[in-house]
């Protein structure tokens, strides 16, 4: 073996041993999660993804539960990989789409959208399944483990979709090496490898992924939802804007475009119009709430680029071509490992025999 080679085995090892717990949670060859993305998260990324060794997560958005029952045994029919399955906590119909995946023996349940009861943890795990949910802070990290979650995600605010107000770097500092209770995924404007690798030493378990999947060429997107990802960069994806407390607005991260824009107006018209008392402040407020109602399909399965919703990270600026989901995973892969490797090797040379690894590379040291 050159010293090359075994440095690149000593780091795939070690990679291994970093993610080892993401790895045994998930029943997956690698700690990478698909993030849900409504629309965009069904049948085929989600088994893409498994199928290439991480873990796709079904969105089941607005779905019904007979309509949740068909997705997973259409996934099921395209891997024979452990993935799981993605329920927003406000959904009328959440314990019976629970009782869904309770029939179908789904392995994990993901619930986004707010903080899970532990009457809804606990409906998960009698079913047999684990629970993971959103932690936004350690202290509700800390009671929602408590509470039965098997597993946390944190997401920082350079995530594509509904955000929260901190930066991943951030809430990775404060939670990671606090809470070791439960395995903890990173998730938030990771798109390298390296990046993977800097949480995974800070204590995560994982990390999960949603932008840099879109482009996946497995994924159903529409083109033009694609060639957007594709020419943006970072600064594209913006917040959405309240301009008046008065009327609240859920952040939602997206590429600018028209309806971004219209947003914004539509906003100040229908605030000039409660002022004026032409409408009550509960109607203002349904109106606002209702302007983005079925705008993410609008973009990602119809292709309206300009009046649909272009939900994206910030990573989308290191989304720069369609790729297959597994050459997406490998090069995520491959930037971690040849870090570890570089960092091996300049030890090596400094120092003349150590390594930074926890052990030497085989046979080179
Ligand atoms: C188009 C799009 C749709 C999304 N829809 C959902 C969703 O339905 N449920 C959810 O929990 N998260 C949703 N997310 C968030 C992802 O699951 C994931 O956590 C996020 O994309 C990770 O950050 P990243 O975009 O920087 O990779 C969505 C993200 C995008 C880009």
């Amino acid at each position: 073996m050159t010293d090359a080679t075994s440095y690149a085995a000593a780091a795939s090892a070690r990679l291994d041993r970093l993610w080892k717990r993401g790895r045994e949670f998930l029943g997956t060859r690698t700690a990478v999660m698909g993030g849900a993305m409504s629309w965009v998260s069904e049948r085929h990324l989600v088994s893409a993804i498994s199928n290439a060794g991480g873990f796709g997560v079904l969105a089941c958005g607005s779905m019904a539960p007979d309509q949740l029952a068909v997705e997973i045994a259409g996934t099921r029919a395209l891997t024979d990989k452990p993935f799981g399955v993605n329920l927003i906590n406000m959904h009328p119909a959440l314990d019976q789409l629970i009782d869904v995946c309770r029939e179908q023996r789904v392995g994990h349940v993901v619930v986004a959208g707010g903080l899970p009861s532990s009457a809804t943890l606990r409906r998960i795990k009698d079913g047999g399944a684990k629970a993971m949910a959103f932690a936004p802070t350690l202290t509700a990290g800390r009671r929602l483990a408590k509470h039965g979650a098997d597993a946390l995600v944190i997401e920082g605010t350079e995530a594509g979709g509904h955000i929260g107000p901190v930066s991943t770097t951030v809430l990775a500092q404060e939670i990671l090496p606090e809470l070791r209770e439960v395995p903890v995924f990173v998730a938030g404007g990771v798109g390298r490898g390296e990046t993977i690798l800097s949480y995974l030493e800070l204590g995560a378990a994982g990390v999960q992924v949603g932008t840099r999947f879109v482009c996946a060429t497995e994924c159903v997107a529409h083109p033009n939802f694609k060639q957007a990802f594709i020419r943006a960069s970072a600064r594209d994806a913006q917040p959405s804007v309240q301009i008046d407390p008065r009327f609240p607005v859920i952040p939602v991260r997206a590429l600018a475009n028209e309806a971004s824009k219209r947003f914004m107006e539509f906003q100040r018209d229908v605030i000039a119009r409660v002022d004026s008392g032409v409408m009550s402040r509960d109607e203002g407020m349904l109106e606002i709430e209702h302007f983005w109602a079925g705008a993410l399909r609008r973009a990602v399965i119809e292709g309206d680029v300009e009046n649909g919703s272009l939900m994206a990270g910030q990573s989308v600026g290191l989304v720069t071509r369609e790729q297959p989901v597994a050459d997406i995973l490998a090069e995520l892969i491959a930037q971690a490992e040849s870090a570890l490797a570089r960092r091996a090797m300049d030890e090596a040379s400094l120092t003349g025999v150590g390594s930074l690894m926890a052990e030497p590379p085989v046979g080179a040291l």
